[in-house]
């Protein structure tokens, strides 16, 4: 288990993607428009984050808060699982790099105050700690298990306000059935209304979904480098957005040779590129450092 002393060697992020984890650019626009337009239009309230890892998406919703407003982050850092199960996963994914001290230097390169922090399993905020109806914003990216995230779910549904959003990460990916089949049963047994889907994330809302969506539509996708598309699921519409990809320029032998020939600090815009793929692909890849 790491050590706040090996925390401490990790030097300070000096940008955003510094901080290792799994918030990328199309969420992170995505997060970013929800709660900028929330903001404009006078909404105020709370933000509350399940899982906040090393502080990479906690940044982000902390850039948001208002005067008055406060960012709850719940993790449980480097204390022990609840569960078998619980501990399995935090030891395959996290336990190497994770301790509070690491999350709170990170936080504190971008923000001069901490959010209130939790740290504890994220089912201890069943106990109705967070006011009923104070938030406007709830991401949930703790626990994999369906137990633990149809928990989440209804922690979050108490604690947003009428139109607040929900987002939920990894609702579709391969190694994460558990939180798929907890999101789609709050759809459909729990009044969930999805209003955008991004490769690695599902956004929802107990409330006004087509007023969410309006929120969405205003902002010119296609022109950042994002595709946009409509589906309809049991009657109700949703946007999914998707990272455009550009056509493979072919390359001729000589400059293949030269790329395969490159130091690697030239190979910075190639594994841009590829990072670009793989997050379209929603793989979930080694988190980024
Ligand atoms: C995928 S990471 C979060 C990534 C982060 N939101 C980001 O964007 O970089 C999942 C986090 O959930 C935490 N976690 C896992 N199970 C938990 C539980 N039952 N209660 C609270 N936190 C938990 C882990 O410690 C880990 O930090």
């Amino acid at each position: 288990m790491p050590t706040a002393e090996t925390a401490a060697a990790r030097p300070a992020p000096l940008t955003r993607d510094d901080i290792p984890g799994w918030f990328f650019r199309l969420d992170r626009a995505a997060f970013g428009h929800l709660l900028a337009a929330q903001t404009t239009a006078g909404v105020a309230g709370d933000i509350l984050e399940l899982g906040s890892y090393l502080g990479r998406s906690a940044v982000l919703l902390g850039d948001h808060l208002r005067p008055g407003e406060r960012l709850t982050v719940c993790d449980l850092f480097d204390s022990e699982a609840g569960d078998a199960d619980n501990a399995a996963e935090m030891a395959m994914s996290y336990r190497k790099t994770l301790t509070r001290s690491a999350f709170e230097a990170n936080y504190l390169a971008f923000h001069t105050t901490l959010p209130e922090i939790v740290q504890a399993p994220t089912s201890v905020l069943a106990d109705g700690r967070i006011p009923a109806g104070s938030c406007r914003f709830a991401h949930i990216d703790a626990s994999h298990l369906y137990e633990h995230v149809a928990g989440d779910i209804a922690v979050a549904r108490a604690a947003l306000a009428e139109n607040g959003v929900v987002a939920l990460d990894d609702y579709r990916s391969e190694h994460t059935p558990g939180v798929s089949a907890a999101v789609w049963e709050a759809v459909f047994t729990g009044g969930l209304r999805p209003v955008l889907l991004t490769p690695m994330k599902f956004y929802g809302t107990w409330g006004d979904a087509a007023a969410v969506r309006q929120v969405l539509l205003a902002r010119d996708w296609p022109a950042e480098g994002y595709t946009v598309d409509d589906d309809t699921i049991a009657g109700g519409q949703v946007l999914r957005l998707n990272y455009q990809v550009k056509a493979p320029v072919q390359q001729s032998a000589p400059r293949r040779l030269a790329l395969d020939l490159l130091p690697p600090v030239a190979t910075r815009a190639t594994r841009r590129v590829l990072r670009t793929l793989r997050e379209r692909r929603a793989v979930r890849p080694v988190p980024t450092s």
